[in-house]
C-alpha cells in the first residue's frame, strides 16, 4: 500500500483518448491519502468533464487561465505553490511540445512554467505521434530540465495500432508519484528529533507553555522517514497525527523531553530540534489547585536543561540542527545561536501573526558556518523536505 499522506498533488489532463483513465488515478491518489486538485487543458476537457475531476477529487477543477473567478479563487501562481508535485497524465504529444518550449498560453502550462516542484508527465499517444522526431526532440529537452517522465506503456492501442504510446495504468503512475518522495538520502542514518511545544507544570491543572503546533518538526519528521531514515520523534503535547514509519515517543515537560534525548542520543547520526523548549519552569509545583485570593501572584521559575546545548556538546555528538524563532535581526541572531550552542546548523524564521507558530506555511533561513541558505514561503511539509535534503548535502559534504 503506497502513501501520499499529506502530500498535495496537482493532476494536470490534457488532450489523449487515455484521460478516461485520470479519473481512477484520482481515486487512486486519494485512497493513498493525497489532497488532489485537477487542471484540464481544452483537450482534456472534450475528453472527460471537469464536473467528473471535480466530484472525484473532492476539489474544483481548474481549467481557465484568464478567468477573473478562478484567479480570484485559487490563481495560476497560488496553484503552482500549492503542489508538492505536478503530473500531467495524460501528458498529450501537443502539450508535451507546449512544455518544451515554455508557453504559457493556458492554465496548466504556465503552471507548470511558475513552480518550484516536481513535475512529471505520464505521455499516451498514437505509436507514430510517439516515434516522431519532434516528440521525441521535445521529451530530451524535458528530461534535460529534470522533468519525470513515468512510462509510456508498449501494446494495444485506442487507435487500433500496436507499440509504445500507451498510458501507464493508474495504480502504477500513483506508485511513481509516491516514489518522488522517497528519496533514500538518509537510509543510513538515524534521525533523533524534538517537536511541539512544552508544559511546565504549575500546580494539577495548569501549566505554562507556548504557541508551537508541532507542525514544522513533523513535517521535518516525515520527510526523514521518507528520506529513508530511522526516525525517532520526541514530542511535547500536540493533538497531530504521528506520521507513518516514525516512532513517537510522548513528554510534557521540558525536564522530560531532555531525559529521552539523552536516553537515545547515543544512537543517533542526526539530531533536529524543532520543539519549542520552555526555558523556565516553576520552582515549586502546587500540590493543590491554587486558589485565587490574592490581587497578584508570583511565580518564581528557574532554568530548564538547554537540549540543544548539551547535544552539541556530547562527546560524538550527531549533526545537531537547531531553530530560532526570532521577532526581528534573524540572520544576526541566528548566526549568534549557531555559535553560542555550538551546533551544526540552524533553521531561522521570522515570527509573526499569521506565520511559524501554528500556521501551515513558513519560510526559513537555513544557516551554517560557512553557508547561508533561504527557503522561500511554502508549505512546512515542502521545507520540511528542503531541510532534509539540505540536512543530507551537509553531513555527506555535498556544498550546499
Ligand atoms: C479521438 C481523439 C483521440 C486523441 N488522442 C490523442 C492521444 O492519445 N494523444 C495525443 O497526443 N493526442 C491525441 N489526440 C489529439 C489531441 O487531442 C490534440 O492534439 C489536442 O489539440 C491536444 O490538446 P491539448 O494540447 O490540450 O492536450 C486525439 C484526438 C482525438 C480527436
Amino acid at each position: 500500500m503506497i502513501s501520499l499522506n499529506n502530500k498535495r498533488i496537482l493532476l494536470g489532463v490534457s488532450g489523449s483518448i487515455a484521460a478516461y483513465k485520470s479519473a481512477e488515478l484520482v481515486r487512486r491518489l486519494k485512497e493513498a491519502n493525497a489532497e488532489v486538485r485537477v487542471v484540464l487543458t481544452k483537450g482534456g476537457a472534450e475528453f472527460v468533464t471537469p464536473l467528473t475531476f471535480q466530484a472525484l477529487s473532492g476539489n474544483p477543477a481548474h481549467t481557465n487561465l484568464l478567468d477573473t473567478e478562478t484567479e480570484a479563487a485559487m490563481g495560476h501562481i497560488e496553484l503552482a505553490r500549492w503542489a508538492d508535485a505536478i503530473l500531467i497524465a495524460p501528458a498529450s504529444a501537443n502539450f508535451i511540445a507546449r512544455l518544451a518550449q515554455g508557453r504559457a498560453d493556458d492554465l496548466l502550462s504556465a503552471i507548470c512554467l511558475a513552480t518550484s516542484s516536481t513535475v512529471a508527465i505520464a505521455p499516451a499517444m498514437n505509436q507514430q505521434m510517439w516515434a516522431n522526431a519532434a516528440t521525441q526532440e521535445n521529451l530530451q529537452q524535458l528530461k534535460q530540465r529534470d522533468i519525470l517522465q513515468f512510462g509510456p506503456g508498449d501494446g494495444n492501442q485506442a487507435c487500433g495500432e500496436t507499440g509504445p504510446g500507451r498510458m501507464l495504468e493508474a495504480s502504477q503512475l500513483a506508485a511513481h508519484v509516491a516514489e518522488i518522495f522517497e528519496t533514500g538520502l538518509l537510509s543510513e542514518d538515524t534521525v533523533l528529533l524534538i517537536a511541539g511545544p512544552t508544559q511546565e507544570a504549575i500546580d494539577p491543572v495548569r501549566y505554562l507553555s507556548n504557541r508551537s503546533s508541532g507542525k514544522m518538526g513533523y513535517a521535518i519528521a516525515q520527510a526523514a522517514a521518507e528520506a529513508g531514515a530511522k526516525v525517532i520523534l520526541i514530542s511535547g503535547p500536540t493533538s497531530l497525527a504521528t506520521p507513518p514509519r516514525v516512532e513517537r515517543i510522548n513528554v510534557r515537560s521540558a525536564q522530560q523531553m531532555f531525559d529521552a534525548v539523552m536516553q537515545h542520543v547515543a544512537h543517533s547520526d542526526i539530531f533536529i530540534s524543532a520543539a519549542a523548549v520552555a526555558d523556565y519552569r516553576p520552582v515549586r509545583i502546587a500540590g493543590q489547585k491554587i486558589k485565587k485570593t490574592e490581587d497578584t501572584l508570583t511565580l518564581e521559575l528557574q532554568r530548564n536543561p538547554d537540549i540543544l546545548a548539551e547535544v552539541a556538546a556530547l562527546k560524538n555528538a550527531p549533526f545537531t540542527v537547531g531553530f530560532a524563532a526570532e521577532t526581528e535581526n534573524l540572520e544576526q541572531y541566528a548566526r549568534e545561536k549557531l555559535a553560542r550552542k555550538g551546533i551544526d546548523m540552524i533553521a531561522a524564521n521570522l515570527v509573526g501573526e499569521d506565520i511559524a507558530f501554528e500556521a501551515d506555511e513558513n519560510t526559513l533561513l537555513v544557516l551554517t558556518a560557512e553557508n547561508k541558505q533561504p527557503l522561500a514561503r511554502a508549505s512546512k511539509f515542502i521545507l520540511g523536505r528542503q531541510l532534509i535534503d539540505i540536512i543530507a548535502k551537509q553531513k555527506y559534504n555535498v556544498s550546499i
